[in-house]
């Protein structure tokens, strides 16, 4: 495959699965892309920046307030080719299709250039990715042209199995190549 070198948003919230995230992020590095990460403050209770930053050689992004230029998400939505959020939350989800923005993840996404691809990878319990107001949010978010990559079935961090893993860090990979 060639190598895809575009510029990739990538964005981590407050799901076990954040682990998983970074692998991702490895790849895309290693294929060429520029990669920088925006993570909620419960993303950072998952995984360290130095880790992120370390992976993508940028700063991550994390309060819309604090961070570089006062206008730094709306810079993001022009640099960026493609969006991902991954792993992504019930919490963000329901809060993107609510249209809430609160924080620096929600604030990019109703920033969006929608001619750009926005994908989102699901990470939830079950009974989350089950729950009305979830099955809503895809649908809604679908609606609105965003990528809602799916879920893998098995084993949960909870001891539950059932839908609502984030799919495999190849999958993933795969998957965003696919939209650039
Ligand atoms: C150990 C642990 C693991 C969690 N994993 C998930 C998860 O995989 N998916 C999810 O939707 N919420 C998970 N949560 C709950 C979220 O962290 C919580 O809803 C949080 O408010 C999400 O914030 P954010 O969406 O702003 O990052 C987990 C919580 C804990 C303590």
């Amino acid at each position: 495959m060639s190598k895809p070198k575009a510029n990739i948003l990538f964005q981590l919230t407050g799901s076990i699965a954040c682990y998983k995230a970074c692998a991702v992020i490895s790849k895309l590095v290693q294929s060429g892309c520029d990669v920088k990460t925006v993570c909620t403050e419960n993303a950072l209770k998952f995984i360290g920046k130095s880790t992120l930053e370390g992976l993508t050689h940028h700063a991550v992004y994390v309060d819309t307030f604090e961070d570089r230029s006062a206008l730094e998400h709306i810079e993001l939505t022009k640099w960026m080719d493609l969006a991902i959020i991954c792993p992504a939350t019930a919490n963000v989800m329901n809060k993107l299709a609510a249209g809430v923005a609160d924080d620096f993840v929600t604030t990019l996404f109703l920033a969006w250039d929608q001619k750009k691809p926005w994908l989102i990878a699901p990470a939830m319990n079950r009974n989350m990715w089950a729950h009305p107001a979830t099955v809503r949010s895809v649908k809604t978010l679908g609606e609105w042209g965003v990528r809602i990559l799916g879920t893998g079935k098995g084993y949960q961090a909870c001891g539950d199995v059932g839908e609502g893993r984030l799919l495999e860090p190849e999958e993933l990979y795969l998957a965003i190549r696919k939209h650039l």
